[in-house]
């Protein structure tokens, strides 16, 4: 059933996040029918696009194109859409530097969107702490929250949002899922490209917080949270704030590429990192002993996200007695190649007790027909619905913020050659994530 009536304004329409993915995902929802009747797609911003200037920007069927309108700066926009349709729900896309977040949140306010609005926002959500419970108090002043929604694209990820069901609803992994059976977790988020045009942003923001605060303390805490009363957003984010308050960090390592400094928009003397490995503990009964480290990078060797979790080792009895054989392993391919692979030990064919390694694998390209659908796609369609099961909530931005603040900018700083691994310090032993590489693909 297609969400009818209902009028999503991107503001920032003339932006790169606009054309990229937004206005596509919104076609494709379109295209299933998820849009329903007397449903629009507004573009707004500072640039001077009539409709029709604006509908030929995309390369899209014309009953899509059709409901696309171009409104130039927010006054007035109000009574625009009142001669655009009859709407009971307006879906506002923020696709602006946060800088202006507040502001733009404010003149919606005046222009009279209230109850039956609703405010989609990307990160970063603040600078640290201090400015993130600043920034939600004056969202807050304009929006309540239950009308704001946190994008986190990573947990429109299919493969993100199958960690919970991985966990939860197969008998097998849950009883050993603590750290008497788990050794170690390991979350490692990795891009061989550099930083492209967005200098300015990035070297303000370093990896820190472009991917750590949010994407990966979100996958950590998928990975490691209680099971959630039920699966209301409410539930799950209780968990996962409770999760972050227990979690504390042990080391960290931070380190810039050479030639960082020479990209456009970046400070010729930044101190920015553009890779950052943290050794975590979280000192809740479940999880105290297995050891949690993540690490995020840009210009690094590769390019791949994925989570390897450690079973602790066998005793050394009868096929172990050398303490030999691997332990066993789960790997989260979270992209690209989605699939989860378990390693396990196994006895070669023939008369001799050899045993080999040998890999058990789900590749959703195999399991699944069809494409995996864009992260965009499915948060905007939650959030035109309503739904805030995959959004962050303002206590859980925090929560991230307060654990990182004292690493934030702190430390000597590392250097390594884009395309290699930097030499980190903490003694990590990293899973060769490479080595699954063919699996999946
Ligand atoms: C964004 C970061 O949130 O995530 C980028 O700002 C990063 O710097 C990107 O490249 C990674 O997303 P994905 O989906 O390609 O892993």
């Amino acid at each position: 059933m297609g969400v009818n009536n209902c009028a999503i304004v991107i503001v920032g329409a003339s932006g790169d996040l606009a054309k990229r993915k937004l206005i596509p995902a919104l076609n494709a929802l379109f295209l299933d029918g998820r849009l329903g009747e007397g449903s629009i797609v507004v573009g707004s911003g500072r640039s001077d696009f009539t409709d029709e200037s604006f509908r030929s920007r995309f390369n899209f069927a014309d009953s899509f194109r059709s409901r696309l309108y171009y409104h130039r700066y927010l006054p007035g926009l109000k009574k625009r859409l009142s001669t655009l349709g009859d709407f009971s729900r307006f879906i506002f896309f923020l696709a602006l530097p946060p800088e202006v977040y507040t502001a733009t949140a404010r003149e919606l306010s005046r222009e009279g969107f209230g109850p039956g609005a609703s405010i989609i926002i990307e990160k970063p959500f603040g600078y640290d702490f201090a400015s993130s419970g600043q920034l939600n108090r004056e969202l807050t002043s304009c929006f309540d929250e239950s009308q704001i929604f946190r994008i986190d694209h990573y947990l429109g990820k299919e493969a993100v949002q199958n960690i919970l069901v991985f966990r939860y609803a197969n008998t097998l992994f849950y009883p050993i899922w603590n750290s008497r059976y788990i050794e170690s977790i390991q979350i490692s988020a990795l891009e061989d490209s550099g930083i492209f045009e967005r200098g300015a942003y990035f070297d303000r923001a370093g990896i820190m917080r472009d991917m750590v605060q949010n994407h990966l303390l979100q996958l950590l805490c998928l990975l490691t949270m209680e099971a959630p009363t039920s699966l209301s957003p409410e539930d799950i984010r209780l968990q996962k704030i409770s999760l972050l308050r227990s979690m504390s960090i042990e080391a960290s390592f931070r380190a810039q590429y050479n030639g960082y400094r020479a990209e456009t928009g970046v400070n010729p003397e930044s101190t920015t990192e553009t890779y950052a490995e943290l050794r975590l503990a979280i000192n809740d009964f479940r999880w105290t002993g297995t050891t949690i480290a993540i690490r995020s990078g840009k210009g690094a060797s590769r390019k791949g996200t994925e989570i390897g979790i450690r079973l602790r080792p066998l005793p050394k009895l009868l096929f172990n007695t050398r303490g030999d054989i691997a332990p066993n392993r789960i790997i989260f391919k979270i992209q690209p190649n989605e699939g989860i692979i378990l390693d396990l030990s196994s006895k070669v064919p023939g008369t001799d007790a050899a045993i080999s390694g040998t890999h058990m694998n789900f590749c959703y390209r195999d399991s699944f027909a069809g494409e995996i659908p864009e992260a965009y796609k499915r948060l905007l369609l939650d959030a035109i619905k309503g739904d805030k099961t995959l959004f962050v909530s303002a206590e859980e931005t925090e929560a991230a913020w307060k654990l990182l603040d004292p690493v934030l900018d702190k430390g000597d700083l590392s250097y390594y050659h884009k395309g290699t691994m930097p030499e980190s310090n903490l003694g990590v032993n990293w899973i060769d994530f490479e080595a699954y590489k063919g699996i999946c693909g």
